[in-house]
């Protein structure tokens, strides 16, 4: 399997960035660090990085607009060919729009037991607050500051005597063991058959009248009392491929689509020339393009009665 490819972001010291690049060095390891960047060249993060043999990427926002710098930044990301975005100490607010590109593929590590204590002093507010236990959080990164669904935590004890700076410490060492499992869990998540299937299925289930059967032992997703229109294939006869398996438009369409993307389209095994399989397991899906194909597979079972109905519907 082919590493998903995952960019830091820092602005400073650059432990958790550390910590995600050494555990990257696992062979196991299901991510690979493409790029660190720093909102401040001067990071002391991105000579370790550099020292590293990783790509680096320094530049400062000061005198910016938000989104100028935010697009700057996922100007390089996409250079680097990232797939995921970790934020490590990246104390920076980020615009909308950036928020927005990396959708669902930006994960951020904070120093409290989320939802407590979002934002500063995460540390002092805790033991302000007599808590027994303190802690870290990885998170989806969305528009709101330190929100979005919690992937992970590790509550840290208290102790007697402790202050921000103690529990702090104590506390980034537990981030360094959850961002790295978490952050591979997550991406690991993305190429497993069942997310891959969920994917699937609310694309295909959209489509009017569409329903879900078994058919060969595989989901399959037809119009209902109709045809087929999509098949998930799992390992379907050994073959170790996940893929969704459509018609094409053509008989034609098949042998050109596999000629110029054969690591993504294939011909299914005793399907004939009028379907083809795209492979969903690279990391790197292309759900619109997939979205795209079912939309148009179903139009190719559709009665005439329901597509003019929907082409109807689209003139208004
Ligand atoms: C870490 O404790 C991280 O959780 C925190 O900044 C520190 C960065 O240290 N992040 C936040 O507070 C984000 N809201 P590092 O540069 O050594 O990883």
């Amino acid at each position: 399997m082919t590493k998903a490819k995952v960019a830091v972001l820092i602005s400073g010291r650059g432990s958790n960035m550390a910590a995600l690049l050494y555990a990257a060095k696992a062979q196991d390891c299901p991510y690979e660090i493409v790029l660190v960047a720093a909102n401040d060249p001067a990071a002391p993060g991105l000579t370790l990085a550099a020292a590293e043999g990783i790509a680096t990427f320094g530049h400062s926002h000061v005198g910016m607009k938000r989104a100028e710098f935010d697009a700057i930044i996922d100007a390089e990301l996409r250079k680097a060919g990232a797939q995921y975005v970790a934020l490590a100490g990246y104390m920076r607010l980020l615009s909308p729009g950036f928020v927005a590109q990396w959708d669902n593929r930006m994960l951020n590590i904070h120093p409290s037991l989320l939802p407590k204590y979002k934002g500063l002093d995460t540390h002092q507010k805790a033991l302000d607050a007599g808590d027994t236990h303190a802690g870290c959080s990885v998170h989806i990164v969305t528009a709101a500051l330190d929100d979005g669904p919690v992937l992970g935590q590790t509550p840290v004890a208290i102790l007697p005597g402790d202050t921000a700076d103690t529990l702090a410490a104590r506390i980034l060492i537990a981030e360094h063991q959850l961002y790295s499992r978490t952050l591979a869990d997550f991406v690991m998540r993305e190429r497993s058959p069942q997310w891959l299937l969920a994917q699937v299925r609310a694309h295909a289930l959209a489509l009017p009248q569409a329903d879900e059967t078994i058919s060969h032992g595989m989901p399959c997703f037809g119009i209902t009392k109709g045809k087929k229109f999509a098949y998930f294939s799992h390992d379907h006869h050994g073959d170790g491929v996940i893929a969704v398996i459509v018609k094409t438009t053509a008989p034609e369409e098949q042998a050109m689509l596999i000629e110029r993307d054969p690591d993504l389209y294939y011909r299914p095994a005793y399907f004939g020339n009028d379907w083809v399989g795209i492979r969903l397991a690279g990391g790197d899906t292309d759900w619109d393009l997939i979205a795209q194909r079912l939309a148009q597979s179903w139009r190719e079972v559709a009665p005439r009665k329901l597509t003019s109905l929907i082409d109807a519907a689209d003139e208004f």
